[in-house]
């Protein structure tokens, strides 16, 4: 097994085996692909403080997610098609956060369903849901979310139309793959993910095929999920689903300090400062640099999570220190496994958390809960002065 000590290592192999068109669709932003850059250079402005002769002894990463302990507060983010990236890949990355402690949550648009997921894993998942037209499809999603006992709720509120990533329309992105003489090419050198293709039978999304109306093969499969985000999507309905569902509810996709007013009168248990890993609105503050003026508003009142940008342990680091009190990883995960699968995301968990130990350790800190503002140096005009 090659030696991985960084996610860039993971990154460098995930790009040779896995087919381009399912690289690019991870390893991309909206447009000009600004706020997907800056959402990691921005993490690069603020700089740790060394303190030395402290204790380092005993430390600890362990927290609370929502009411759930984890081994370190960073969960797997909800991501598309990750079982494109490699066969079962949900499946295999759910394993993964089982094996290390953390959540792992399953996306609408997954290719393992909720059940396949439910029925080869014994932790309980998070489901992230997209709202759709099909209110009795996402009625049905719901309860078969409750039936396989995940116990959060992860409702994306970012996503009612597409922001444009130009190399998904020109590598002609499609689930299951269409085989365009470009395509076949490519295939040829990505054998190894091809076998495990052929090994399993969820290639198409099986949260969706048999279970909405009149989408029973790939044909409608495609015309439906072109015409099924809602674009009518308002806080009225977000109250809805705040009602409909009964267990923990996250609310995905913030990254205004209004709309983080808003989704504490909802009465979400927790929200994520996101977007979308710079895959809608292009041009959009980063993350990091939204998450203060979020937190000013309601953080005393909701926890506040976030993500978009993370590749390493000082990141996680840095957000839980400018007071974010959980994390997520979204393509860090997936060059894990789409370079190794299974073990891959574990070594992907492995490689964040022995640099957010070792980091908070080289700040003087012994515990992740003792992080705070007083571990960086942050630039005076880090916050931006926008009129
Ligand atoms: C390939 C890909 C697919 C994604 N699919 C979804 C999705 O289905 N639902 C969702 O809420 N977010 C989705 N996201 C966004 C992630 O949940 C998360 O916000 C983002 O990846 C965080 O940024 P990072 O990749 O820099 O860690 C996706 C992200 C990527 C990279």
């Amino acid at each position: 097994m090659p030696k991985i000590t960084e996610i860039e290592d993971l990154k460098r192999i995930y790009k040779r085996r896995t087919p381009k068109m399912f690289y690019d669709y991870c390893e991309s932003g909206s447009w000009t692909e600004q706020t997907f850059r800056e959402n990691s250079s921005d993490f690069d402005l603020i700089k740790l403080r060394q303190r030395v002769a402290v204790n380092m002894e005993g430390r600890t990463t362990k927290s609370q997610m929502i009411g759930r302990d984890v081994a370190m507060p960073v969960a797997l983010a909800p991501v598309g098609s990750t079982g494109m990236q490699h066969a079962d890949g949900e499946i295999l990355a759910a394993k993964a956060a089982e094996n290390f402690g953390v959540p792992f949550t399953l996306s609408t648009m997954s290719v393992c369903s909720i059940e396949d997921v439910a029925e080869n894993t014994t932790a309980p998942f998070w489901f992230q849901l997209y709202v759709m037209r099909d209110e009795k499809f996402v009625d049905n999603l719901l309860a078969r979310a409750k039936a396989a006992e995940c116990d959060a709720l992860v409702l994306t509120l970012d996503l009612q139309i597409l922001g444009q990533r130009h190399k998904d329309i020109k590598n002609g992105l499609s689930v299951p793959i269409k085989l365009a003489p470009h395509t076949i090419l490519d295939l040829m050198t990505k054998w190894r993910w091809g076998l495990q293709m052929l090994g399993t039978h969820r290639r198409s999304f099986r949260n969706i095929v048999g279970h909405a109306q009149d989408v029973d093969d790939i044909s409608s499969l495609h015309s439906w999920t072109a015409q099924q985000f809602d674009p009518r999507l308002n806080w009225d309905t977000v109250m809805e689903y705040r009602r409909k569902w009964d267990g923990k509810m996250v609310l995905k996709g913030i990254l205004d300090a209004d709309d983080a007013k808003q989704a504490l009168n909802i009465g979400a248990d927790a929200i994520i400062v996101s977007n979308h890993g710079g895959r809608q609105l292009d041009g959009a503050m980063s993350s990091i640099k939204a998450l203060p003026s979020i937190l000013e508003a309601v953080g005393d009142k909701i926890e506040v999570h976030l993500d978009s940008g993370i590749r390493s342990g000082q990141d996680v680091l840095k957000a839980l220190a400018m007071g974010a009190h959980g994390t997520y990883i979204g393509r860090a995960f997936v060059y894990g496994l789409g370079a190794m699968g299974q073990k891959g995301v574990e070594e992907a968990l492995r490689v964040i958390h022995t640099e957010l130990d070792t980091t908070m350790a080289l700040c003087g800190e012994r515990d992740v809960h003792n992080l705070d503002k007083h571990n960086l140096l942050v630039p005076r005009d880090f916050y931006g002065d926008w009129a």
